[in-house]
């Protein structure tokens, strides 16, 4: 087995992957909370990823990937026994882990990533686990059979009710909340988006909160500047200060509005990458995949 090999990579739901890479150090010295920075070709740009597990004895690291531009396109679309040429981690503070009775998560997405270990790290020490997972329709909530896992007990809202609750994750956490049995801290991960407004309801009623942010990065080391947030009015940088903050006190709107401060480059990008054929059209990466996903199937079990 080589250094950075990828092991295992399948799709888990539409435009959403799960991987299993071999990354030994990283592995040994990782904590919840903490994510990995990734090259995947020598001249590309460098992206965070958060780790959603990882196994010390055995080397490796669980990503739940979304492909969303270039990068992570050509990240799912290699296949399993190719090396990625970089991992740099592991970066950011470890989530602390408080003596808690009960902790509430709310994730979305491939938020789900640091929900899991998160949550797994308070349940080994006892805390009770109630996880909110919230998703457009049931075909998106990757992650499900872990989340199940790692909880005691797990509420699941869809936008469509294809699944759980017919509504929004703050529909289901405002209830949660009124419902008079007590919460300690609620960790929240998922879209920016999202995690706006479940901030907006833990605010409301005075219930401490912290999110898991994901700010664009670029060297992850504190130097650039590229993932500044405003925390409490207090300027942070997520890569070396967070990637949690305290949720109540973040200014979600600039987080918005930087998340898209390069959104015209990334879609020329990802246009220019399709026509020269060097990243599959999501057509043509079906069928490569369903060959993968049968393969694959049997290897994660
Ligand atoms: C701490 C952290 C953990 C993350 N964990 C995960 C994860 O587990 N799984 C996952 O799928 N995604 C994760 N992300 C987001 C992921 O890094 C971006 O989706 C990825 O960088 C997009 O790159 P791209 O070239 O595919 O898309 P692009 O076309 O470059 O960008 C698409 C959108 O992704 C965001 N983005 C772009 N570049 C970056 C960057 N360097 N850093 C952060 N966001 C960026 C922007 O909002 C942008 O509009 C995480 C981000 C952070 C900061
Ligand atoms: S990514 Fe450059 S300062 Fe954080």
């Amino acid at each position: 087995m080589q250094v950075n090999e990828i092991l295992l990579n399948r799709n888990v739901a539409p435009e959403v992957f799960e991987m299993r890479v071999y990354c030994p150090d990283v592995a040994k010295k990782i904590k919840p909370g903490q994510f990995i920075i990734i090259r995947v070709i020598e001249e590309g740009e460098r992206i965070p990823l958060s780790v959603g597990d990882y196994d010390p004895e055995k080397g490796t690291l669980d990503l739940l990937i979304r492909e969303i531009g270039v990068t992570t396109k050509r990240l799912v679309q290699m296949d399993v026994g190719s090396v990625i040429p970089d991992i740099v981690g592991p970066l950011g503070r470890p989530t602390e882990i408080l003596e808690i009775k009960h902790l509430m998560c709310v994730g979305g997405g491939v938020g789900i990533a640091p929900v899991n270990v998160v949550a797994k790290a308070y349940r080994a020490q006892g805390t009770h686990i109630t996880t909110i997972f919230g998703a457009r329709s049931s075909n998106l909530l990757a992650w499900k059979d872990r989340v199940l896992d790692v909880s005691d007990e797990t509420i699941i809202t869809t936008d469509d009710g294809s699944e759980g609750i017919k509504g929004v994750v703050t529909v289901a956490l405002e209830e949660e909340i009124t419902s008079g049995r007590p919460i300690d801290l609620v960790f929240i991960a998922g879209p920016a988006i999202m995690m706006k407004f479940v901030a907006e309801v833990t605010k409301k009623y005075n219930v401490s909160s912290i999110a898991s942010l994901n700010p664009i990065m670029v060297d992850g080391t504190g130097m650039c500047g590229g993932c500044r947030v405003t925390v409490g009015g207090v300027t942070k940088f997520a890569c070396v200060d967070g990637p949690d903050f305290d949720g109540n006190a973040v200014d979600f709107d600039e987080l918005l509005a930087r998340q898209r401060t390069y959104i015209v480059d990334e879609k020329e990008a990802l246009e220019r990458a399709y026509a020269s054929g060097e990243i599959l059209t999501p057509e043509k990466h079906k069928c490569k995949l369903e060959e993968q996903c049968r393969e694959g199937a049997e290897a994660w079990k």
